[in-house]
């Protein structure tokens, strides 16, 4: 698979990016993203999820607490559920794949604990990008909502790779819903999805030579006469 047409392009060439330039992305430009993020198209056109730009001494704030609650081994009830209970092999062995491929590229070795929890720590840094985006979801959607909303993220990450920026969906933030929402201040009813990480990539970073894989297209893809 090697075409050129510009879809095609887009959707090779992004990358969760974990590591960014500190150039400041235009207001206008972020708003752009979002806009042809938002044409996605979802169930009867409802239009589920919010995104929420985190800014200034809230995100200093937010990302210091959020670092103090990992360190300190808190956990909350997370909002949704996300990973399979128990996750049979096939799917363990891609998230460790995953998983080797970030460590291989940042040359953290499997058994370096600390070297993996810094890491995992600039995840509720948003990695440091100029734009910090916090996915909400209002209570009460199901499975079909959460599904609408995935296709907005994978928009905002195309048309974000379309204007040269780069992102990474955090989904460790799922796991501090209460805590997010005081910071931001939302009530019970906006249900803390993930955070989305925006800016220009950092080219030197080793981190942003991760590269993954994808399983065989016949592992998910059957045609039956
Ligand atoms: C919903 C979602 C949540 C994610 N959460 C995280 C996260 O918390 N931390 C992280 O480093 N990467 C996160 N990722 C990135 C995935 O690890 C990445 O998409 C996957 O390994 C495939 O790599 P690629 O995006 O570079 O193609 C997330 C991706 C998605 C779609």
């Amino acid at each position: 698979m090697n075409a050129t047409d510009p879809f095609s392009s887009l959707a090779q060439e992004r990358r969760s990016v974990r590591a960014y330039l500190p150039t400041p992305v235009p207001d206008d430009l972020v708003r752009e993203v979002l806009t042809l993020a938002r044409l996605a198209p979802s169930g009867a056109n409802l239009q589920p999820g919010a995104l929420i730009a985190v800014q200034g001494g809230v995100r200093q704030q937010l990302s210091d607490d959020l670092l103090t609650a990992f360190r300190q081994g808190q956990q909350e009830a997370e909002d949704y559920d996300y990973f399979p209970k128990p996750m049979p092999l096939v799917l363990r062995r891609r998230q460790v794949a995953a998983a080797q491929a970030l460590y291989g590229a940042l040359g953290v070795a499997r058994d370096d604990r600390a070297g993996r929890d810094a890491q995992f720590e600039r995840n509720f840094r948003f990695f440091d990008a100029p734009v910090a985006l916090v996915v909400t979801m209002t209570q009460g959607f199901g499975s079909g909502g959460y599904m609408d909303l995935g296709m907005t993220l994978y928009g905002l990450m195309l048309a974000a790779q379309s204007k040269g920026l780069a992102t990474c969906a955090i989904g460790a933030l799922a796991s501090y819903p209460n805590l997010i929402r005081q910071h931001l201040g939302l009530d019970a009813t906006s249900h803390i999805v993930c955070g989305m990480a925006l800016g220009y990539a950092d080219p030197e970073a080793p981190v942003n030579q991760t590269q993954t894989t994808r399983c065989e297209l016949e592992d998910y893809f059957q045609q039956i006469d």
